[in-house]
């Protein structure tokens, strides 16, 4: 949905900050520019500092928030939730749709309806992609992507790139090696079509079977961003500056002996953080399985914790954006 400047004079309102986020959808990295990006991350960190110092304020008071997740989630249904809660609102929260009318057959367009009329804000995650941009169309309140499918994470790939800048101070002349499942993984989907905004190279290493689509590698040339494949971590570690490693989606194959013949792939251990940088920043959406070993936690460049503690900053900067409290 879209608000105009106008709706917030009719309501009283004064007028936003910050005019392309108020009552706008998050369903796709694609509608970001860098000067978004710098806005958003402005934002994040004024909420890390209110946290870290208050706890908690009532900026988004009286508001309501829909957390509806058609898929599992620890990280994203939580922090969004945290979010809203140290904002001062509330939340209605739809987390086993099994218990939810879904599972009577009610339709996702009528499910979005149902909920709007409660809720200022809606948060979707669903295994199709695509869905988010169908619940927007039924919607006048804004909706924000937790995932669709194999698509995309947005805002997950929005706390990646806050995560690195935070973990390394810059973003431009990076060298960035993607690890793992770059077929099915949709924060790498996310986080690659973000960082095509800076002067970054790609590394791409995943098994054959899970190689980063075409279409998203088409985006990147067409960016202007230089990229490699292989299959081998060793062959770009010592070079990386961030390497961002993902657990194989085994919720996505048909078929689960290919899946088998994938899901340990890669293992990163003490021994091959020997040959990284001294100065760069091991990355994981989470939840992991395998792709990481426990040894690795106490190094300094592991910055999976901190980027899962980010998460939390950069959604309540985007519902405070989409809310016009910014
Ligand atoms: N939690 C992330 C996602 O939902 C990554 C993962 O599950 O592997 O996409
Ligand atoms: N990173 C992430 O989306 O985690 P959850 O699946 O636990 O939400």
């Amino acid at each position: 949905m879209e608000h105009h400047e106008n709706d917030r004079k009719i309501v009283g309102l004064a007028p936003s900050r910050n005019l392309s986020f108020y009552g706008r959808d998050i369903i796709s990295v694609r509608q970001f520019a860098r000067d978004d990006l710098a806005y958003i991350f402005g934002v994040a960190s004024e909420m890390r500092s209110i946290v870290r110092r208050l706890g908690a304020t009532d900026l988004l008071k009286g508001h309501i928030l829909a957390n509806l997740f058609y898929e599992p989630s620890t990280r994203t249904s939580s922090s969004f939730i945290a979010a809203m809660a140290r904002l001062g609102g509330s939340i209605i929260p739809i987390h086993g749709v099994q218990y939810s009318s879904v599972s009577k057959g009610e339709s996702l367009p009528d499910t979005i309806r149902t909920l709007e009329c409660y809720a200022d804000v809606i948060v979707l995650r669903h295994p199709e992609v695509g869905a988010s941009e169908v619940a927007a169309r039924y919607a006048s309140k804004p909706i924000i992507s937790a995932g669709d499918g194999v698509g995309e994470h947005p805002t997950q790939g929005l706390l990646d790139v806050f995560t690195i800048l935070s973990e390394l101070g810059r973003l431009d002349g990076l060298h960035v090696a993607m690890v793992g499942d770059l077929k099915n993984g949709r924060t790498v989907h996310s986080l690659t079509r973000l960082l095509r905004l800076y002067d970054v190279h790609f590394s791409y290493v995943s098994p054959d079977i899970l190689r980063l689509p075409d279409e998203v590698k088409d985006e990147m040339t067409e960016a202007g961003r230089t990229f490699e494949e292989t299959e081998r971590v060793e062959d770009v570690i010592a070079d990386a500056d961030v390497l961002y490693v993902t657990r194989v989606q085994k919720e996505r194959f048909a078929d689960l002996r290919e899946y088998e013949a994938v899901k340990d792939y890669y293992e990163i251990t003490p021994e091959l953080m020997a040959r990284a940088k001294e100065q760069m920043a091991v990355m994981h959406p989470l939840p992991r399985v395998g792709e990481i070993h426990y040894d690795v936690d106490d190094d300094p460049r592991a910055a999976y914790f901190r980027q899962m503690e980010n998460g939390m900053y950069i959604r309540m900067a985007l519902l405070a954006a989409v809310l016009g409290k910014a």
